[in-house]
């Protein structure tokens, strides 16, 4: 395998991730997270992960060119995350990657974090090789920070936002949810295992943003508080009526209706645009039943679905690494030293 070797770096929420690359071989991937400072505050505070990452960057650059058996010298390129994500967070990769592009006199490749997870899908290893990502395909991304929808006609040139998360992300209700259940942060696998014996049935809880009215507007955006809110008001319903809080059937309930809303949203997508293949990743993906109802639903409607492995769908240095080899393989130039951390990044 060919191609430029470059260094991915990742800060954009609560996880420093450094990725080395070889054109689509992926060569090493390293992950720092500070989830365990954040868990008593029940979800990720900007400040401690900015700090976080400030401390974990040098050790985790070393670490992926120790276990890709590279030099810093052997870089072609250097790749960061601009955003959208934290905006402090973002900060503290940029200027590492800036330091490191010019004392290495490299260039600098400032790329988009949710394009980035598209990316994640091309990589190869030793122990994964994949078929190349057809295009068009519909990306649906699902983590702790963000909820889009996208059509992606082609990685490095044309992909199109088609709506997101008006609110929380799907992973953050996860988290505020379990938290509401009494449950521990990050909430998403917390309310897998306490869904296990409940009946997903058992509530019927409101699928945010999926009335007529709301559909003709915000057809591919989501929602998640209105259903944040409603699991409170029925916990407090209960509460106050002295009866035993059903965690199993309240958690089996939400999870199926955050879970209706992704995929029928996205199956919506591809049907509108005529376009069979969806793409799924963010650190939501870890959701068995998710994946579940993604794959049985896709199926009927003659869809095929694609899924990196976990470890690439979660917030990670080698899809940066991945996209930025990409732009080069296909003759785009570096980024000026100029730009800055954008929260709102658009794609
Ligand atoms: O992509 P990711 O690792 O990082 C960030 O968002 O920064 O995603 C983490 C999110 C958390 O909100 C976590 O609760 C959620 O993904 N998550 C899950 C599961 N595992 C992790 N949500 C639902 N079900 C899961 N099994
Ligand atoms: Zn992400």
């Amino acid at each position: 395998m060919t191609g430029p070797l470059v260094l991915g770096i990742e800060t954009s929420c609560d996880e420093t991730g450094i990725g080395i690359v070889r054109g689509r071989q992926l060569l090493s991937n390293t992950i720092a997270s500070s989830m365990d400072e954040h868990a008593r505050y029940g979800g990720v505070v900007p400040e401690v992960a900015a700090r976080a990452h400030l401390e974990a960057l040098q050790p985790s650059i070393e670490r992926a060119l120790t276990e890709a058996g590279v030099t810093l010298d052997d870089l072609d390129a250097v790749a960061v995350t601009s955003g959208p994500g934290l905006a402090g967070a973002l900060m503290v990769g940029v200027g590492a990657a800036k330091g490191l592009a010019v004392s290495l006199g490299k260039p600098l490749y400032a790329v988009n974090h949710l394009v980035g997870h598209i990316a994640a899908d091309i990589l190869t290893s030793d122990d994964r090789a994949t078929a190349p990502l057809e295009y068009p395909t519909i990306a649906l991304l699902v983590s702790g920070g963000h909820t889009s929808l996208l059509h992606v006609r082609d990685l490095t040139t044309d992909v199109e936002l088609l709506g997101e998360t008006v609110d929380d992300a799907a992973g953050e209700a996860f988290d505020k949810v379990a938290r509401l259940l009494g449950l521990p942060y990050p909430g998403g696998p917390q309310i897998d295992i306490a869904s296990a014996d409940g009946d997903p049935r058992a509530i019927r809880f409101p699928r945010g943003l999926s009335k007529a009215s709301d559909m003709a507007k915000h057809r591919y955006d989501f929602s998640f508080s209105g259903l944040k809110t409603a699991v409170a008001r029925w916990v407090e319903r209960a509460e106050a009526a002295g009866e035993q809080v059903p965690v199993a059937d309240v958690a089996a309930s939400f999870r199926e209706a955050v879970i209706d809303v992704l995929v029928t949203k996205a199956l919506a997508a591809c049907e509108d645009r005529g376009v069979p293949r969806l793409l799924l990743g963010g650190g939501v993906i870890a959701n068995r039943r998710l994946r579940e109802v993604a794959l049985e639903r896709a199926a009927a409607a003659g869809v095929a679905v694609r899924i990196p492995p976990l470890s690439l769908c979660t917030d990670n240095g080698a899809m940066i690494a991945g996209l930025a080899a990409e732009l080069i393989a296909n003759g785009r130039g570096p980024s000026t030293l100029g730009f800055g951390a954008d929260s709102t990044l658009p794609v």
